[in-house]
C-alpha cells in the first residue's frame, strides 16, 4: 500500500494523463498452482523483455497479499527489493526468464479478488487488479502474454480442473493427488486468467459455426444445480449464433466454458474461456427464478460472451478506457436481448427498461459527488468505477453512434475495429475513429472531435426546447438549448453533439403528420433524426395546417433530459396515438410525475388525491387498450419510481415523496378497481411455463392487478383479494406468480403475509437465490406492515444471513439502504447510523461491497433537514475511521467533498 498513499497516509489519485507505457513486456506465462485452501503455492515462469522504446529503469511488479519465497533470474538467484508492496529489481538484461514463488491463503480471501474459495470451490477473480494477488506480476491490461497453466491438488476434493483456453495434458500424482494442464492460444492482459478447481458438475452442447467448425459449450455447476442450467446453456448458444450473425463475430475456442459461483462481488467476469459468474445469473428453473432472473441471465451470458471480442481479443490500454470494453458490451448485450424478441412492441419495452436504469441510476450518478466522464481523468481505487456512467451511459455513447452512422454503417465500423485492433490493447478514441473512418460521409465523422465530449465531459446535458406555431407560414419552430451543470472538477462545459430523434402528431386526430424541414423539398413521415451541435438551434417544420404535437427524443435517442412545456392535452394525445412506444410510454410519466411534483409542492397530506380524472382515465385506457400488449401496460401503469421523482427536486424530503407516491398508488388502486379485476382474470393464466416476452408481459401485469387489489382491499378492509392472493400464492406453478403473489400481500401490509412468509422460507429453504428473495423482500418492503429498521436488525440475526456472502449482505443491506428509501430516511436518523455501521463492518471483510453500499448516501447534500445534517454526520463518521480501504475511502471523501 506504501507507494499508494502520500506523506498524510492519504491514497493518491492515478491520473490518465500519466499513462506511460510499460518499460518491460511479459512473452509467456507459465504457473504452476498447488491448490491448498490454507496454503497455496505457486510457481511462475515467466519470459520478459525490455520495452526499447521506454527508458530504461528497474522492473517493478505488483503483489498483493503474498508471501515471496523466491526469485530467479535465468535461474540464478537475484537481488530485488521491497517497495511497498511492489517487487523491484534492477540491473536485469534485455531479455530474461525470471522465476517467482510465492504462496497465498485462498481460504482467508474475504475480498473475493484474487484466488478464493467458496463453497469447497477454488476461484479467481482479477479484474481489474486481482492478479496481484495470485503472484507478482505487471498487473495491467497493455501487458499481454501467452498462458501456460498447471493444476495440481486432491483429486477427491477437486476433481475438476478448469483454466483459460484448451487442455492439453492430464494425469494422476502421488497422495491421491492429480493435475491438469491448460494453454490459452490467445495472448491476454492478466485481468483475464482464471482458474476453477473443486465438486462440479456440467451441462455440456456441441454447437457448429457458419464456418462448419464444432465447439464444446459447458456450464458448469454443483451437483444439485444441474437442472437450472438449461436456460443459461440456451442462452450462451443464442449468443454465439448472435454475434456470428448480426456483426461476423464467431466463437474463437475449442471449447467455452461457464462456472457459476455462489460468492461473487458482481454479476459475472469474461475471462477468456472461462467464464466465472454469480449463481444468480446462471441458475433457473420456473420453480425458483421469475421472469426477470431469466432475463438477466440471458443479458449477462450475452454479455460476458460478447466480451469475448469486445474485451478479450481487444482490450483496454488502461483503465481509464474502460468504457471501450464496457460501454461497447452492454450495447451489445442489449441490441441482442432486443434482437431476440419477435416483434417491435417486446423491443420497445426492453428499451424503455434500459432508459429506466439509466435515468434512476445513472442521471443521479452524474448529478452527485462521484459523476465522472465515461472515460474518467483519475482514481483512487479503479473498482469504484465500475459504474452506471462506465456501462450503461458508456452504452449510450455507442448507440448515438450508431444513429449517426446507421445500422449498416455501424456494422462496417465495428468490422474495421476489429480488423485494425486484434490483438492489441487500446482506447475509446481508437474505437470511435474506427467507426467514424469507416463511414467517412457520415455526421459521426464530420463532427467526431466534437463527439468525442460524450467520453470527456461528465453530467446529464439538458434540452430546453420550445415551439411556435406561425400560422400565417403554416410553420412551427422548434427552438433547442442544450446545457450541462458543472460536476467535480467540471466547471464549464462545451456543447455535446445530440441526435434528436423527432416525430409530429396532428393535435386533433393523433395522427402523424408528414414532415417536411424549411429549406427542404422532400416531405418525410416518420422519425427523423436532427443533429444537434451548437448550444442554441432552431428547427422549422413547414406545410403545417395547424400547432403539432412534437414527439421530441423519441426512442430516447441521446442520453439527456428534455424540458419541454408540454400541456397535459398534448401528453394525453401523445399517450394515446404516439407511434413511437418510448415516447407514448414517456408521456405517461410525465403526467404522473408531474402530478407527484405538484403535491409534493403543495403539501399533500395522504388523504389528499393527487391524480385527476384525466390522468384516471387515460390510465383506465391504457388497461383496457385492445391493442397494446401486457408488458407495455404494465410500464405504462408503473409510476416514476421514488428515485426518480426525488432527482427532480431541488431539496428532497424522502418522507413526503413516499407520502405523496404511496397516495398515488392508492389513488390508481380504488379508482381502477374493476378495472384491475379484468386485468387480472385476463392475464392470470399464461399456459405452460416459458420465459417469452409475451407471458412474462401477462404475468408482470396479472402481479401489478394483485398488488393493487391487495392495496384497495386494505383501504376497504375487503378481505377476498387477499384470500385469493393467499391462495394463489400457494397454488402458484412458478416462481413469478408466487413470488408477486407473496409481494403483494407483503407490500400491503396484510396479516395474512407472515403466514406466508413463513411457507415460502420452508418451502426453499435449500435454495440460496430463493432465500435471497425471501430477505430482499422483507427488507425492501414499504413500512405499511409496521416498522422496517427493526426487521432488518432481526433478520440480519437470522441463522441464514451471512455478511460474507455479497449476494445475501445486499439481500438485506442494501434491499434496505438503497432499495427502500421510504423505510431508510428516518427523522431519527436511525437508518443512517445502522448505514454506517454496516459501511465499516463490510470493509474490513470486502471493500468493493463496502464501498457500493457507502454509495447508498451519494444524494444526502439534497436533502432536506433533519436528514441533510444527519446523513452528512453519518458520512463523516465512516471517514473518520483510521485504516478504511481505498474503495471505501473515494466513496465517503469524495461525497463530504461535494458539500
Ligand atoms: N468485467 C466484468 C463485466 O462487466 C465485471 C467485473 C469487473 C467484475 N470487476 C469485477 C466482476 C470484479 C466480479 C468482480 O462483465
Ligand atoms: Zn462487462
Amino acid at each position: 500500500m506504501l507507494l499508494q498513499r502520500d506523506a498524510q497516509g492519504q491514497p493518491i489519485a492515478i491520473r490518465r494523463e500519466d499513462y506511460a507505457a510499460p518499460a518491460f513486456w511479459i512473452d509467456t506465462v507459465d504457473l504452476t498452482f498447488d491448490l491448498d485452501p490454507a496454503k497455496t503455492r505457486v510457481l511462475n515462469r515467466m519470459q520478459l523483455r525490455r520495452n526499447p522504446e521506454v527508458p530504461a529503469q528497474p522492473l517493478r511488479l505488483d503483489g498483493d497479499e503474498l508471501n515471496l519465497a523466491r526469485v530467479l533470474v535465468n535461474g540464478q538467484g537475484a537481488s530485488f527489493r521491497m517497495e511497498g508492496d511492489q517487487l523491484v529489481i534492477d540491473g536485469l538484461p534485455d531479455a530474461f526468464e525470471l522465476e517467482l514463488f510465492t504462496t497465498c491463503c485462498p481460504i482467508k480471501n474475504t475480498k473475493l479478488m484474487g484466488l478464493f474459495v467458496s463453497e469447497d470451490t477454488f476461484f479467481t477473480q482479477c479484474e481489474a487488479e486481482g492478479f496481484r494477488r495470485i503472484t507478482y506480476f505487471l498487473d495491467r491490461p497493455d501487458v499481454m502474454a501467452m498462458y501456460t497453466v498447471t493444476l495440481r491438488a486432491s483429486k477427491t476434493a477437486y476433481p475438476v480442473l478448469l483454466s483459460n483456453g484448451n487442455l492439453v495434458d492430464q494425469g494422476e500424482l502421488p497422495e491421491g493427488r492429480h493435475f491438469a494442464k491448460w494453454v490459452d492460444p490467445f495472448k491476454k492482459p492478466s485481468y483475464l486468467f482464471a482458474l476453477v478447481a473443486g465438486k462440479l458438475v456440467a451441462r455440456e452442447q456441441r454447437i457448429t459455426a457458419r464456418s462448419g467448425k464444432e465447439h464444446l459449450l459447458q456450464v458448469y455447476v454443483r451437483a444439485g444445480d444441474l437442472d437450472k442450467t438449461e436456460h443459461a446453456m440456451n442462452s450462451l448458444v443464442n449468443s454465439v449464433l448472435w454475434d456470428e450473425a448480426r456483426f461476423g463475430l464467431p466463437l474463437d475456442l475449442d471449447r467455452f466454458m461457464i462456472v457459476a459461483t455462489s460468492d461473487f462481488n458482481m454479476g459475472a467476469m469474461e475471462n477468456k474461456g472461462l467464464n466465472i459468474f454469480n449463481t444468480k445469473y446462471v441458475l433457473a428453473n420456473q420453480a425458483t427464478a421469475t421472469d426477470a432472473d431469466y432475463s438477466n441471465i440471458e443479458s449477462v451470458v450475452g454479455h460476458e460472451y460478447f466480451h469475448n471480442w469486445s474485451g478479450d481479443r481487444v482490450t483496454c490500454r488502461d483503465w481509464f478506457q474502460l468504457s471501450l470494453k464496457e460501454g461497447l458490451t452492454v450495447f451489445r448485450d442489449q441490441e441482442f436481448s432486443q434482437d431476440l424478441c419477435a416483434d417491435a412492441s417486446a423491443r420497445a419495452v426492453k428499451r424503455i427498461e434500459d432508459v429506466r436504469v439509466l435515468r434512476t441510476a445513472q442521471f443521479p450518478e452524474d448529478a452527485g459527488p462521484m459523476a465522472h466522464p465515461v472515460r474518467p481523468d483519475s482514481y483512487i481505487e479503479i473498482s469504484n468505477f465500475y459504474t452506471v456512467t462506465i456501462y450503461e451511459k458508456g452504452a449510450e455513447v455507442v448507440r448515438m453512434m450508431q444513429t449517426l452512422v446507421g445500422r449498416q454503417g455501424f456494422e462496417k465500423g465495428i468490422t474495421l475495429y476489429f480488423e485494425r485492433h486484434d490483438g492489441q490493447a487500446v482506447t475509446c478514441d481508437d474505437f470511435a475513429q474506427a467507426i467514424a473512418d469507416a463511414n467517412p460521409d457520415s455526421e459521426l465523422a464530420r463532427l467526431l472531435p466534437q463527439f468525442k465530449r460524450w467520453y470527456s465531459q461528465a453530467g446529464t446535458p439538458r434540452l430546453a426546447a420550445h415551439g411556435v406555431y406561425d400560422a400565417q407560414n403554416r410553420s412551427y419552430t422548434l427552438s433547442v438549448v442544450q446545457s450541462c451543470p458543472p460536476t467535480p472538477g467540471q466547471q464549464t462545459k462545451e456543447p455535446f453533439v445530440i441526435p434528436l430523434n423527432i416525430g409530429l402528431l396532428d393535435a386533433a386526430t393523433g395522427r402523424e403528420l408528414p414532415m417536411q424541414l424549411e429549406g427542404e423539398s422532400d416531405v418525410a413521415r416518420g422519425t427523423r433524426t436532427i443533429v444537434l451541435s451548437r448550444a442554441g438551434e432552431q428547427i422549422t417544420f413547414v406545410g403545417l395546417d395547424a400547432e403539432p404535437v412534437p414527439s421530441i427524443l423519441r426512442g430516447f435517442s441521446a442520453p439527456v433530459i428534455l424540458d419541454f412545456a408540454y400541456t397535459d392535452a398534448q401528453l394525453l394525445t401523445l399517450l394515446a396515438n404516439d407511434p413511437d412506444p418510448f415516447n407514448r410510454w414517456e408521456a405517461g410519466q410525465r403526467l404522473g410525475l408531474r402530478a407527484a411534483l405538484q403535491a409534493i409542492a403543495a403539501h399533500a397530506t395522504d388523504t389528499t388525491p393527487v391524480l385527476d380524472d384525466a390522468y384516471l382515465d387515460a390510465m383506465r385506457g391504457v388497461l383496457r387498450h385492445p391493442q397494446l400488449d401486457a408488458a407495455f401496460k404494465e410500464l405504462v401503469l408503473t409510476l416514476p419510481s421514488e428515485t426518480y421523482i426525488a432527482e427532480q427536486l431541488d431539496v428532497v424530503d424522502p418522507q413526503r415523496v413516499h407520502l405523496v407516491r404511496e397516495a398515488m398508488r392508492a389513488q390508481l388502486a380504488t379508482a381502477l378497481f374493476a378495472d384491475w379485476e379484468q386485468a387480472y382474470e385476463d392475464n392470470k393464466d399464461t399456459g405452460a411455463y416459458t420465459p417469452d416476452p409475451t407471458s412474462s408481459g401477462r404475468r408482470a401485469l396479472a402481479g401489478m392487478a394483485l398488488n393493487f387489489l391487495c392495496l384497495a382491499a386494505r383501504a376497504s378492509g375487503d378481505t377476498v383479494w387477499p384470500g385469493k392472493t393467499l391462495q394463489r400464492f400457494k397454488d402458484a406453478g412458478n416462481m413469478t406468480d408466487r413470488f408477486n403473489a407473496l409481494n403483494a400481500l407483503v407490500s400491503s401490509g396484510h396479516t395474512l403475509a407472515a403466514q406466508a412468509l413463513a411457507r415460502f422460507h420452508a418451502m426453499f429453504k435449500d435454495e440460496a437465490l430463493v432465500i435471497d428473495k425471501w430477505f430482499s423482500l422483507q427488507a425492501g418492503a414499504s413500512d405499511r406492515g409496521g416498522d422496517i429498521l427493526p426487521l432488518v436488525k432481526q433478520l440480519m440475526k437470522h441463522p441464514d444471513f451471512s455478511l460474507k456472502n455479497p449476494n445475501r449482505a445486499r439481500s438485506v443491506i442494501f434491499s434496505y439502504c438503497s432499495g427502500n428509501p421510504g423505510a431508510f430516511h428516518r427523522a431519527d436518523a436511525a437508518g443512517y447510523v445502522f448505514w454506517s455501521e454496516r459501511v465499516i463492518e463490510l470493509d474490513a471483510i470486502n471493500p468493493q461491497v463496502a464501498a457500493r453500499l457507502a454509495r447508498a448516501l451519494d444524494r444526502w447534500s439534497k436533502l432536506a433537514e433533519p436528514y441533510r445534517s444527519a446523513a452528512r454526520e453519518a458520512i463523516a463518521r465512516v471517514a473518520a475511521k483510521p485504516d478504511l480501504s481505498k474503495d471505501t475511502h473515494e466513496v465517503v471523501t469524495r461525497a463530504l467533498a461535494g458539500n
